[in-house]
C-alpha cells in the first residue's frame, strides 16, 4: 500500500512573513492528517530556514525547488546539499519543468542533481512531463521514458527508493488546464511499467507517483482515485492553505 504524499510547490512567491504565515496556517488546518497522507512544502531557498523553524513542531516536511550537485567551492549562486540539510530541508525537487524548460536544465544536469541528492541522503522529487506540442504529436510515452531514464542513469533500487516521480504534463501547469484523471493514469501505469523494467516489479509496486499541473480541491479526489495516482505536487492551490488541506483531506479519503 503507497502512502499518498502531497508536495506544495511555492515557486517564486510569498515573502518571509507571508512563507511563515502559510506554513503556520497549514500546519494548524493539517492536523492529524498526516498520519494518513505525507506532505511536504516547497518554498524558496531563502525562506527555507524560516519555514522549517515554522514547522518543526508539526509532521510536514520541507523540501527545496533545486539543489546543485556540487558540494562546495566555486559555483556561485548555487546551494548545496548539505546547505539543504543545515536548514531542516528532507526533500529536494529536481528536474522541475520550469527549470528544465525556462532555465534550460539538461537531462543530464538533472541525473547529477538526482544523484547528488540521494548520495547526500535527501529524498527526491523527480518531475517529468511532455511539452503540449509532444502530447499533440503522440510522443508523450516517448519523451517521459527518455526523461526517466535519462534522469535515473547510474541510480540503483537502493537509491532508487528515496525518489517520488512527478508526472507533470507542462501544457497543465499554471494554465487551469488539468489533464484529465483517465490522462494521468494513463502515463502513471506506463512510468510504473517502465520502473518494473528498470528495477523489478516489486520496486515499482512501492514507487509513489504523484500528478501535478493544475490539480485543485475540485479535482483532488478524482485524480487521487485513479490506480497508479499516488499523490499531487501542487503549485497554485497550495499557496492557500484552505485549498491545500481540502486536498490533504481527499487524498486521506482515497485511501
Ligand atoms: P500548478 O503547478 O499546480 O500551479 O499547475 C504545479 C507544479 O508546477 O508543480
Amino acid at each position: 500500500m503507497r502512502k499518498p504524499f502531497l508536495g506544495g510547490n511555492w515557486k517564486m512567491n510569498t515573502d518571509k512573513a507571508s512563507a511563515v504565515a502559510l506554513a503556520s496556517a497549514l500546519a494548524d488546518s493539517v492536523g492529524s492528517l498526516t498520519d494518513k497522507v505525507d506532505v511536504a512544502v516547497c518554498p524558496p531557498f531563502v525562506y527555507l530556514d524560516t519555514v522549517s523553524q515554522a514547522l518543526a513542531q508539526s509532521s510536514i516536511a520541507v523540501s527545496s525547488q533545486d539543489i546543485y550537485f556540487e558540494s562546495n567551492g566555486a559555483f556561485t549562486g548555487e546551494i548545496s546539499t548539505d546547505m539543504l540539510k543545515d536548514v531542516g530541508c528532507e526533500y529536494v525537487l529536481v528536474g522541475h519543468s520550469e527549470r528544465r524548460h525556462v532555465i534550460g536544465e539538461t537531462d543530464e544536469l538533472i541525473n547529477r542533481k538526482v544523484k547528488a541528492a540521494i548520495a547526500a541522503g535527501l529524498k527526491v522529487i523527480f518531475c517529468v512531463g511532455e511539452l503540449l506540442a509532444q502530447r499533440e504529436a503522440e510522443q508523450t510515452d516517448e519523451v517521459v521514458k527518455q526523461q526517466i531514464e535519462k534522469g535515473l542513469v547510474g541510480i540503483d533500487a537502493a537509491g532508487a527508493a528515496n525518489i517520488t516521480i512527478a508526472y507533470e504534463p507542462v501544457w497543465a501547469i499554471g494554465t487551469g488546464l488539468t489533464a484529465t484523471p483517465a490522462q494521468a493514469q494513463e502515463v502513471h501505469a506506463m512510468i510504473r511499467n517502465l520502473i518494473a523494467g528498470m528495477y523489478s516489479q516489486d520496486f515499482a509496486d512501492q514507487v509513489r507517483i504523484q500528478y501535478g499541473g493544475s490539480a485543485k480541491p475540485a479535482n483532488a479526489a478524482e485524480l487521487m482515485s485513479q490506480p497508479d495516482v499516488d499523490g499531487l505536487l501542487i503549485g497554485g492551490a497550495s499557496l492557500k492553505p484552505e485549498d491545500f488541506t481540502s486536498m490533504i483531506a481527499s487524498a486521506a479519503e482515497s485511501v
